[in-house]
């Protein structure tokens, strides 16, 4: 079984993540709700091969009326940037509009700014995944067997 370590590409650092969630309320909303997951799966191939600051998109799956996706952002300035264009600015629109008026769904967004010294992976038996997609990848032997060696805080009180 491979043991495989990721850390950022050297250019990065400060990570942003953001968790994206949909949360549908009445049946009735579902059809809208797979719209956005489709546009988002769309937007996301187009915002990596662009350069627009997205390095992965993944998306999850809570249950059949809870889903969403976790994006990996080089800056938090390139996403807002992604953010105040379309087809986002659409979506905010839409979104607000549809829930003045039905109020069947939720969303919500989680937004993260990790430095990149608080960054740290491990992947066994994996494809690239995460970090390991975009990042250097290498072995886990030596300072990068634990985490705690891999966040650089052996010596510190535990
Ligand atoms: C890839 C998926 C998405 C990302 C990365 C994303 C990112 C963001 C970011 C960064 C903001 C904050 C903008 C600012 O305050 O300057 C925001 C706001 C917002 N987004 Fe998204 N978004 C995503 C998907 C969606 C979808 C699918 C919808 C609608 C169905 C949506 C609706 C909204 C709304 C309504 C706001 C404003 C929230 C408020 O402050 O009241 N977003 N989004």
């Amino acid at each position: 079984m491979d043991r495989v370590v990721a850390t950022l590409p050297g250019s990065i650092e400060e990570l942003c993540l953001i968790r994206l969630g949909l949360i549908v309320h009445k049946l009735r909303a579902l059809p809208f709700a797979a719209r956005m997951g489709r546009a988002i799966g769309t937007s996301a191939a187009e915002a990596i091969a662009s350069g627009a600051g997205l390095l992965r998109s993944e998306p999850f799956r809570v249950d059949g009326r809870h889903f969403g996706v976790l994006q990996y952002w080089a800056s938090y300035e390139s996403l807002e940037r992604w953010s105040h264009r379309p087809p986002h600015s659409d979506w905010w629109r839409e979104a607000l509009e549809r829930m003045r008026k039905r109020g069947d769904f939720g969303i919500y967004h989680e937004t993260f700014l990790v430095p990149r010294s608080g960054v740290e992976s491990i992947y066994l038996g994996c494809p690239p995944v995460g970090i390991s997609a975009f990042g250097r990848t290498g072995e886990s032997v030596g300072t990068m067997t634990t985490s705690r060696d891999r966040l650089g805080r052996r010596g510190e009180r535990g």
